[in-house]
């Protein structure tokens, strides 16, 4: 496999997949720009060896082309900031300006493509199939999108000499960019640094961890989180189950949680868990109390309960002062972990602080020599938000990419590169 570090990018164009898929506000400025700065490294050294850049990504999930609120045109200042020099705009990904634009690119200049997703194509999945689609027109729009789709790769591949796959938090997608595009560039394709990183800090996680080895699993659903936990279940010593997940567990030991979030369809699944990891050895802990809402409102009234007696009326939006302190006494304990998934609303100040004391525990574990990787969108937000970021061991810029990777598969993406 080529390496990003070796490989002579003089007078080459290099097209760099890369995950600029950042949250907005309603002005359109970046409000989180981790992922564009993580990238940032591979770009230069791309430059500084005497190349060009071609920059691709998605933003969100549009329907359709030219979708302003979709535009990669938003976040323009952004990445310029923090390259530190002004980017072109190619204003799409597949008419004759971006074509000429790749063309006439010069030697330490960048361009950026406008949003892939404006194509059907990048996903390859049809689009604009009307509700009562017969199996034969849904066949026949799927061969045609296929097709097209063969023609959307040659195009973007056109543009570049080299590919670079830096988007490791899309890496679970089998998409045009991320995994088809690498057929036309046999011996010049290469992971970028993000992607490194990435696989490096989970695969020395998973793989030769420090043990005693914990899992921190917020979040507010049982059923999307259940692969993980049993996937986490063959690794890790121990596992803190945190969020509105906590709820379906109380309730499926028979406990009350009032109108807390709770999925009574996952009950057979959270006592299978629990077996399981009696039966492994594995500790999980819960919340044994929540601060506890009459609304799920910044001025609902709060109070703390235990979780599995919870009132009427009431829901639990975050862990108690007694889970605070025994969450952190554990975290103290452990030599390597993993967080993914705030433990209370965090978005929210009135509910935030268990999340915010999970993360100083974790801080304190890390500045004591404890590795500690935090992953998936709302925990990078809720340490971000807290300021922590940087006295952790690492922050992913990935989020189903990451848990997917967690679980053992196979990352289309990263698969593409190697093979
Ligand atoms: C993400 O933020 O999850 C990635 O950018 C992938 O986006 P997707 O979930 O819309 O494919
Ligand atoms: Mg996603």
């Amino acid at each position: 496999m080529k390496s990003i570090e070796n490989y002579d990018f003089r007078g080459k164009r290099a097209i760099i997949r890369v995950d600029f898929n950042v949250p907005l506000d309603d002005k359109f400025e970046v409000t989180d720009p981790t992922r564009i700065r993580a990238a940032i490294p591979t770009i230069k050294r791309v430059l500084a060896g005497g190349g060009s850049v071609i920059l691709m990504s998605h933003l969100g999930r549009p329907k359709k082309n030219n979708d302003d609120k979709y535009s990669l045109r938003h976040i323009v200042p952004a990445i310029e900031e923090l390259l530190g020099q002004k980017i072109l705009f190619a204003g799409d990904s597949m008419g004759d300006r971006a074509a000429e634009m790749a063309r006439d690119l010069k030697a330490g200049e960048v361009m950026l493509l406008e949003n892939l997703r404006f194509y059907a194509e990048e996903e390859g999945k049809p689009r604009d199939l009307s509700e009562d689609a017969t199996d034969e027109q849904k066949a026949e729009a799927k061969k045609a999108i296929k097709a097209s789709q063969k023609e959307f790769v040659k195009r973007l591949a056109s543009y570049a000499d080299v590919y670079i796959n830096d988007a490791f938090g899309t890496a679970h997608r089998a998409h045009a960019s991320t995994a088809l595009i690498a057929d036309y560039f046999h011996n010049d394709k290469m992971f970028g640094y993000v992607m490194e990183g990435e696989l490096n800090a989970i695969d020395g996680v998973l793989r030769n961890p420090q043990r005693p080895l914990l899992a921190i699993l917020g979040g507010s659903k049982v059923s999307s989180k259940i692969t993980i936990i049993e996937a986490l279940m063959e690794k890790v010593d121990s596992i803190i189950i945190g969020g509105g997940m906590t709820y379906t567990f109380m309730a499926a030991q028979g406990g009350r949680v009032g109108s807390s979030i709770c999925e009574p369809d996952q009950f057979p699944t959270a006592l299978a868990i629990l077996e399981k990891a009696k039966a492994k050895g594995i500790k999980i802990l819960f919340a044994q109390d929540s601060l506890i809402a009459d609304a799920f409102s910044e001025n609902a009234n709060t109070k703390e309960a235990p979780s599995n007696d919870i009132p009427d009326g009431w829901q639990g939006l975050d862990i108690g002062a007694e889970a605070k302190r025994s969450f952190r006494e554990h975290i103290l304990g452990c030599k390597t972990i993993l967080w993914n998934g705030p433990v209370g609303v965090f978005e929210m100040d009135k509910f935030a602080s268990g999340t915010k004391a999970v993360a100083e525990a974790i801080v304190e574990a890390t500045a004591k020599g404890a590795y500690s990787l935090i992953g998936g969108g709302d925990s990078v937000a809720a340490i971000n938000k807290f300021g922590m970021a940087d006295k952790v061991s690492y922050v992913s810029t990935g989020g189903g990419a990451l848990l997917e990777y967690m679980e053992g598969k196979e990352l289309p993406g990263v698969a593409a590169i190697k093979k």
